[in-house]
């Protein structure tokens, strides 16, 4: 059967509610939004704005207390294999090898291991990790255990690939090059991608649409589509923060940002 949802994103009118005193804390209020296959959204707002929350109820790790999340048309009802996820802190496991790592989990269990070799030799060439096959976490930089717990996620195959910081414990160079090398992987895969960031230029640099959140409680702010064109490959980046709209956009983000940001 041809499924035209195939890696669609649809959040409709989403709640959550935390329980604690009183009445709870609402961390998430009424937040509507979707992408289609290919599409990269990215969550932006201030800290404790609810972006985490909405992520890991897409994951299907929060239960949702209001309004619906359906992924390639299904309705979210916990984790599944459809989703990948990767976290700011490297989750990969010590005691295998990278190679191990990366085929952890896949999705094709059962599949011939040969088809698995195959998988899993393509994402590493994809993130750059071949050389390192045999390595173990523990032998490598933080920029190449992040990407190894990236490239995993991605030999999984999922529909829509859920991403939390990712790149938010690493230095500023290589977090470039992570994100050119991560839209570049995912352009040619045709992924779906829900990211959270609070950085702005790199919500810039790799959505194609940005929900930006107000914060307490979490509710869309603003659905922004920069459209800067780059539907195919990451885009230069220094041309990319040379264009007017570009700087105005990201002008009138960091006023929103500031605006949302709860005095310390
Ligand atoms: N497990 C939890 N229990 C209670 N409150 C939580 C929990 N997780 C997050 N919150 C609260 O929900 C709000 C949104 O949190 P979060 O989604 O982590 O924000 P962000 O990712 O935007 O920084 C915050 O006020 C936070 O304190
Ligand atoms: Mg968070």
């Amino acid at each position: 059967m041809i499924n035209d949802a195939l890696g669609s994103l649809s959040i409709q009118a989403v709640c959550k509610t935390y329980p604690g005193k009183g009445q709870g804390t609402q961390a998430v209020d009424r937040v509507s939004f979707g992408l289609e296959r290919g599409e990269v959204g990215i969550l932006l707002g201030p800290s404790g704005c609810g972006k985490s929350t909405v992520l890991r109820m897409t994951a299907g790790l929060e239960s949702i207390t209001g309004g619906q999340i359906c992924v390639s048309g299904r309705q979210v009802r916990g984790p599944g294999q459809d989703r990948g996820l990767v976290f700011q802190s490297y989750t990969s496991f010590p005691w295998l090898t990278v190679e191990q790592n990366v085929a952890y989990g896949l999705r094709i269990n059962g599949a011939s291991s040969r088809l698995k070799e195959g998988v899993v030799q393509h994402y590493l060439n994809a993130i750059g990790l071949s050389r390192f096959r045999q390595h173990y976490p523990d032998q490598l930089s933080g920029g190449m255990r992040q990407r190894v717990a990236i490239a995993r996620a991605l030999a999984n195959e999922p529909d829509l690939l859920l991403l939390d910081e990712p790149f938010g414990a690493l230095d500023p160079e290589t977090r470039q090059q992570m994100q050119a090398l991560v839209l570049n992987i995912v352009r040619k895969e045709k992924m779906t991608v829900l990211m959270v960031t609070h950085d702005v230029d790199e919500a810039l640099y790799m959505g194609d649409h940005i929900a930006f959140l107000s914060s307490h409680p979490g509710r869309l702010r603003e659905w922004i589509s920069p459209g800067f064109g780059h539907e195919t490959a990451a885009p230069d980046r220094g041309s990319l923060q040379q264009k007017p709209a570009y700087r105005g956009l990201h002008e009138r983000i960091m006023g929103m940002m500031r605006d949302e940001s709860v005095p310390i």
